[in-house]
């Protein structure tokens, strides 16, 4: 999704527009632009990559010490020059970058149009640009307001106006943005790891405020333009979490750090053997909960398929777990005694939250797990438990994805307490089982060697499998989409059992096919399946727990995880998958961090 950044200080602001877009690169966009106010305003803008903007850029060298940066990922219009952001008014009254879709832009146009209005781009966004000259009375503020208010859909914009050449104003709803204060600078940013080399103090921006920055000054208006606190937060994100730390690539750093980002998030939870959650679930939960939904987009759809084999196996509740973008239209069956839970890494994605807003209308107890603080859907669920992975870069989630799980283990065994299906004894067996997963998880990592070598093999093919049974299955689906998604190899993840209900008719000698067998009682079935597929030329990678006899002599590759519970596998078993798609897109030469096509966080429809 596109990234935005704004400046306000003395130093030159292209330098540092266009590092803090680069620290936003990973977000997914196809041009890049930025426009400084100095003797005038200068807009320079480019397809492609950052570093074309930066050509451009040293060619002509903007002097001046405050501006506004954006990376576009295409949605109206193409993405080529004419369509990247900033965009100016036709007047010069405004110029500005924007993030997100704004639904009612053809109507506006239209308008507009009628009005004399010449429009240069196919963008929805330059459509705010002159709605804002066209409104504008004088008072930037005031004009930000009324547009405002013309505007449907999603929005994170900042602006430079004519009149106002000290100051960087801005507002949003929808998609994020933050304010970082700094001395004698000020900040704009999509997202936190564009302004952490300069300061960690920020203010997240609500929906419906408008915002001024200078220098020296930071105002935050309501929508009726009284001018409201800003309550700074500092945020503890290190600057290492925003670097690579040596590693080739942010995927690896972050498949690497997935011990500690466990340990990070269960430490705050588990207590002395006693599980403490954040937030405090309604009290009618002890005797009413009756259904609990997961509902959560990609990978974060795939901890809801885990969390329903957990809780419904520990907690005997019925688990509903749904793609957000189903979810939000599909006239949901959801009451007070309903649990829903939201999946998200960046706390942003767009169907996600409408999801959220859908469930807390129709009066369930709304949590997350997510893993951006102060994010959207964080601050407007009823309970948050925050995924302490630090900043996720790759766009391929795998250390949050972790952190996700083991929320989901404590969460299960504090439900199954509460209902009295869990002794203090049990939880204490279960919570230390927990708290060995971030040592278990580094000695999983050591397959790192063998998923490098059988990824050559498998960056030869077109197509891959992965087949699991029970809670291996939904690994199966995480498994597929990691490779899918930075490898470009057509994957599927299936059920063990449903492959002979059609998918087996495109098994045949050499396909590739990873089996994940790690559930005891279901070991027998996978057997007969990796039978089925091998007698029709299958080359299969099984994944099982050490100790698992037998196995070599049906897969052609045996993968060994640690045991543990069988609750607890999940953490276990994705690590192979993650290495196996990371080494195999590297063997491809592929951009790992980040695939054709895709975003960090989807913060549109
Ligand atoms: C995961 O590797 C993908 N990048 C993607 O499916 C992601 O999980 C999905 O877009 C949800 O994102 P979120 O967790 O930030 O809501």
């Amino acid at each position: 999704m596109c990234g935005i950044v704004g400046f306000v200080g003395e130093e030159k602001a292209a330098p540092i527009l266009i590092e803090g877009l680069r620290r936003l690169e990973y977000r997914g966009y196809d041009s890049a632009g930025i426009a400084v106010n100095g003797d005038g305003v200068t807009v320079v803008k480019e397809k492609g990559r950052i570093d074309n903007l930066q050509g451009r850029v040293d060619e002509i060298n903007p002097q001046g010490t405050i501006g506004i940066g954006h990376t576009r990922w295409a949605t109206h219009g193409a993405p080529d020059q004419i369509n990247a952001h900033p965009h100016r008014s036709m007047n010069g009254i405004v110029t500005l970058v924007h993030n997100g879709i704004i639904e009612n832009y053809m109507e506006l146009k239209n308008d507009l149009i009628e009005k004399g209005y010449k429009f240069k781009s196919q963008t929805d966004t330059e459509v705010i640009a002159q709605l804002y000259d066209f409104l504008f009375d004088g008072d930037a503020i005031t004009t930000l307001i009324k547009t405002a208010e013309k505007l449907e859909g999603s929005y994170a914009v900042a602006m430079l106006v004519k009149g106002y050449d000290d100051k960087v104003f801005a507002m949003k709803k929808d998609s994020p943005m933050i304010v970082g204060k700094g001395d004698g600078e000020n900040y704009l940013a999509s997202d936190i790891p564009a302004i952490l080399p300069y300061t960690r103090d920020c203010y997240i921006v609500n929906d419906g405020e408008f915002i001024e920055i200078s220098k020296n000054d930071i105002k935050i208006f309501d929508k009726d333009g009284n001018e409201k606190e800003v309550e700074i937060k500092t945020i503890n994100l290190s600057i290492d979490a925003a670097e690579k730390s040596g590693y080739d690539y942010f995927m690896a750093k972050e498949i690497y750090e997935q011990p500690k980002a466990v340990m990070n998030t269960v430490f705050p939870l588990i207590k002395d053997g006693e599980i403490q959650l954040p937030f405090e679930f309604p009290e009618s939960f002890k005797k009413n909960l009756n259904r609990i939904y997961v509902v959560a987009c990609g990978s974060a759809y795939h901890i809801g398929i885990t969390a329903k084999y957990i809780i419904e196996d520990m907690v005997r509740i019925p688990v509903m777990v749904d793609i957000a973008s189903e979810f939000r239209y599909r006239n949901p069956i959801i009451g007070k005694d309903d649990l829903c839970i939201f999946v998200s890494q960046s706390g942003e994605t767009a169907d996600t939250l409408a999801s959220l807003r859908e469930a807390k209308v129709r009066g369930a107890f709304t949590m997350s797990i997510v893993n951006v603080p102060f994010s959207t859907i964080a601050r407007e669920s009823d309970g948050v438990i925050y995924t302490n992975a630090g900043a996720e870069i790759a766009v391929a989630t795998t250390k949050a994805f972790s952190a996700q799980l083991s929320v989901i283990y404590v969460l299960s065994a504090y439900l199954a307490h509460e209902k009295g299906l869990m002794s203090d004894d049990e939880i204490k067996v279960f919570t230390s089982e927990i708290l060995k997963l971030p040592e278990k998880i580094k000695t999983a990592l050591d397959c790192d060697k063998i998923t490098e070598e059988l990824s050559k093999h498998i960056a030869t093919k077109e197509n891959m499998f992965f087949i699991g049974r029970g809670i291996d299955y939904p690994l199966c689906l995480e498994g597929s989409l990691k490779l899918k998604e930075i490898s470009y190899i057509h994957c599927e993840g299936y059920g063990a059992g449903e492959l002979k209900h059609g998918t087996i008719s495109l098994i045949e000698p050499g396909t590739v096919i990873a089996a994940v067998a790690t559930d005891d009682a279901l070991y027998g079935k996978m057997v007969s399946n990796i039978k089925e597929v091998h007698a029709r030329g299958a080359y299969v990678i099984a994944v099982v727990k050490e100790g698992t006899e037998g196995i070599e002599d049906v897969a052609d590759e045996v993968i060994f995880v640690p045991k543990s519970s069988k609750y607890l596998m999940p953490s276990l078993t994705v690590i192979p998958l993650q290495l196996l798609a990371y080494h195999t897109t590297v063997e491809k030469g592929l951009d790992v961090d980040k695939p054709r096509n895709l975003a960090k966080s989807v913060t549109v429809e």
